[in-house]
């Protein structure tokens, strides 16, 4: 990180933008997305941002394999699901047979690369938070996306999720969450590990949570998790998975 970065993005910064609603502007993290460069000498998977150590793949598998279950529970084949976030559409692939799927990303490589995969699927390219969605769908996913969603925005996010669900419609976010006291005081705007607690809190307004635990283990941890996965660097394996039903 440059020093630059380090000076102005930090916890004393961020607390002072969230606080004026000015987190969302200042070199908002989508805009990155926006300037992401597909590397053909990586696989579609780690283009996503995932590594295939035995560690992470084990965790994306417990991860696919819930979303399916959920999916399954609530839904009857062909309804409409967003993907918010859809990267370069591996869980689209996955669940093209059953539903509709409406891939929704800010980066237009990855739409791009989706797009190729899957020529028929309905892709919007755009930020989601203000995208129009001419359609509403039955449920909304997004794995590892959340944490891109401005602190000051969180509340938005989740209104637009219930705006474009239908009744009852179902939420499923994978999103890496507070691994420390220090994650609470948001020491990285463009990285943001959520507590499960303020997750649960804002989601609530709009939606009943059905489920808010660890995406790995299934364990609860409330504002903070004090007992993480040791890992040199983040691992899909630290994760929380919030699952709700539009209120
Ligand atoms: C870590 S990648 C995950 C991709 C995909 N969900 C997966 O797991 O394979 C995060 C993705 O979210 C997209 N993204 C970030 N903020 C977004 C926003 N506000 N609206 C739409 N897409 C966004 C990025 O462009 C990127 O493709």
């Amino acid at each position: 990180m440059s020093l630059y970065a380090l000076l102005t993005n930090n916890s004393i910064v961020n607390t002072i933008l969230i606080w004026l609603k000015l987190d969302a502007k200042k070199e908002l993290p989508a805009g990155h997305w926006k300037a992401f460069v597909y590397n053909p000498d990586k696989s579609i998977q780690q283009n996503a941002g995932f590594s295939h150590t035995p560690e992470v793949e084990e965790a994306l598998a417990i991860v696919k394999a819930k979303l399916k279950l959920t999916l399954s529970t609530y839904l009857k084949q062909n309804d409409t699901v967003i993907d918010f976030g859809c990267g370069p559409g591996i869980y689209i692939e996955m669940l093209k047979n059953q539903y509709q799927v409406i891939g929704v990303d800010v980066s237009e490589q990855m739409i791009n690369t989706a797009n190729k995969k899957l020529p028929t699927n309905k892709f919007y390219l755009g930020n989601f938070i203000t995208l129009h969605f001419p359609e509403k769908a039955q449920a909304l996913y997004s794995i590892s996306v959340l944490e891109y969603v401005p602190v000051s925005q969180l509340d938005v996010f989740f209104k637009k999720c219930a705006d474009v669900l239908t009744a009852n419609g179902i939420i499923f976010i994978q999103y890496p969450h507070a691994l420390s006291k220090r994650d609470l005081y948001y020491p990285d705007r463009n990285y943001i590990c959520y507590s499960p607690q303020k997750v649960s809190e804002v989601a609530s307004t709009y939606f009943e949570v059905m489920e808010n635990k660890q995406s790995y283990d299934g364990r609860e941890t409330c504002v903070v998790d004090l007992k993480p996965y040791p890992t040199a660097s983040k691992t899909f394996k630290n994760g929380y998975l919030l699952i709700a039903k539009k209120k």
